[in-house]
């Protein structure tokens, strides 16, 4: 549980951050609300009040009715200042969404509201969540306020990139998601221990492109949202891990070492060098079963090539070669992108195939579900018996397969000296 002094300025992510509280009370924290003036134009300060169960403060001369108390805490017997006692109460000082403007201010120590005072008086981790047009995203000043920020130690995400509050805009600058910034955030709070701590985990995510010259390939359209929700679970219960990324565009969360790759050959090569040292293994990346046999080197033109045909040979089952080498106390995941009916029959029948202690089924036929997707919605297949997770964000679904790595590893007696 952690005191989280949540930061809103103006911008119209601002309704995003009603979504943040929601998680942040529904994960056990204590949320404190603080607004700038140009974010009562976008969410009212109402909503925040009856999400986090204590007073808003958006003016340096509010009084504040809980006296800088948190909701988990009694208010002292005297009136201190808001801005003082809101920062020296806080594990974490949260800013979500950060505009260009508040990032400015921050990086140069305005204090002309409530927000940037608190921010100027915390001696709390800082973790600034940016969320604004990709032009201001860009601009050489707004960059310039984040590496200084970032040069002082305060946690700067990257936006993510998509549709932007503007018709017809596309870019860097969208609010990193809710359950993403809760993740973030929990990284940052000293927890005393955490559940996994001491345990290391290997997650691969994305999909492997296979080349068929040099700028074409045989892919999937694997986005790696799965992989890194995994990723950060793991991080956020206190894991050390590392993540294969196979073609992910996306960023990742704080405090995981990532592993670039392109390849099904260089997946492999990344997960039998880092296999050993781990002790659960997430195979989420959808890795490509064949590869063109003989790559072109240059550009295959197409002058002369009608009917061209591309001979493909198979690659090797990264997920069967690991479990075939595992030492004992490891626990493998691994997924199956099933499509139609027969779904679960196919996954429990790859999971004794492989030799795997659990497989995550999901049915990628189903309309906003799996592939490059945000939800998804899964059977956890183990021979013990399966667990069905209703649609959900993939957080959520992240949560559910870590607490059925739990149970696998508590009915296994793990023999790795990590806490299961
Ligand atoms: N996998 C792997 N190496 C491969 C192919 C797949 O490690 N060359 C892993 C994937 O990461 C995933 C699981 O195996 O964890 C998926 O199994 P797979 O048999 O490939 O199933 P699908 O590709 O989902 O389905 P299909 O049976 O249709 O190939």
């Amino acid at each position: 549980m952690a005191r989280i002094l949540l930061g809103v300025s103006g911008g119209i992510a601002a309704y995003k951050a009603l979504e943040l509280v929601r998680l942040a009370t529904k994960a056990g924290h204590s949320v404190r609300v603080v607004q700038t003036p140009a974010a009562l134009e976008f969410v009212g300060a109402a909503s925040f009040a009856a999400l986090t169960g204590a007073p808003v403060l958006v003016g340096e001369h509010d009084r504040d009715p809980a006296r800088g108390a948190f909701p988990d805490q009694r208010p002292p017997d005297h009136e201190p200042p808001s801005h003082l006692e809101l920062v020296r109460n806080a594990d974490v000082l949260v800013v979500a969404p950060a505009t260009a403007n508040t990032i400015a201010k921050l990086a140069h120590g305005l204090a002309d509201n409530l927000l940037t005072s608190a921010a100027l008086a915390a001696t709390c981790p800082l973790l600034v969540a940016p969320a604004m047009n990709h032009h201001m995203w860009h601009n050489a000043a707004t960059q310039a306020n984040v590496e200084l920020l970032r040069a002082r130690g305060a946690t700067v995400l990257e936006p993510g990139t998509g549709a932007l509050a503007t018709r017809d805009e596309w870019g860097a600058g969208r609010l990193t998601e809710p359950s993403d910034l809760l993740a973030a955030v929990e990284l940052l709070v000293p927890s005393g221990s955490r559940p996994w701590d001491g345990l290391r985990v290997l997650v691969t995510a994305g999909g492997t492109r296979e080349p068929i010259d040099a700028v074409r390939y045989v892919g999937n359209r694997s986005s790696g949202r799965m992989g890194l929700a995994l990723a950060a679970e793991a991080a956020a219960r206190g894991a050390r891990v590392a993540l294969v990324a196979a073609n992910v565009a996306l960023a990742g969360a704080p405090g995981v070492r990532r592993l670039d790759v392109e390849t099904a050959a260089e997946l492999l090569a990344a997960c039998e060098r880092e296999f050993a040292d781990c002790d659960v293994l997430l195979m989420a990346a959808a890795v490509a079963d064949f590869t063109p046999s003989q790559p072109a080197g240059g550009k295959l033109e197409k002058r002369g090539r009608e009917g061209l045909t591309i001979a493909l040979e198979p690659t090797v089952d990264v997920l069967a070669r690991l479990a075939a080498g595992r030492a004992p106390g490891q626990t493998i995941v691994g997924f199956a992108a099933q499509h139609g009916a027969g779904a679960l029959e196919r996954g429990r029948e790859k999971l004794l195939r492989k030799g795997l202690d659990a497989i995550v089924v999901n049915d990628v036929s189903r309309e906003g579900i799996g592939f490059d997707a945000l939800d998804n919605e899964v059977t956890i297949v183990s021979v013990d018996g399966e667990r069905h997770v209703p649609r959900a964000t993939k957080m959520e679904v992240a949560r559910a397969i870590a607490d059925a790595v739990d149970a696998l590893r508590a009915t296994r007696a793990p023999t790795s000296s990590a806490a299961p």
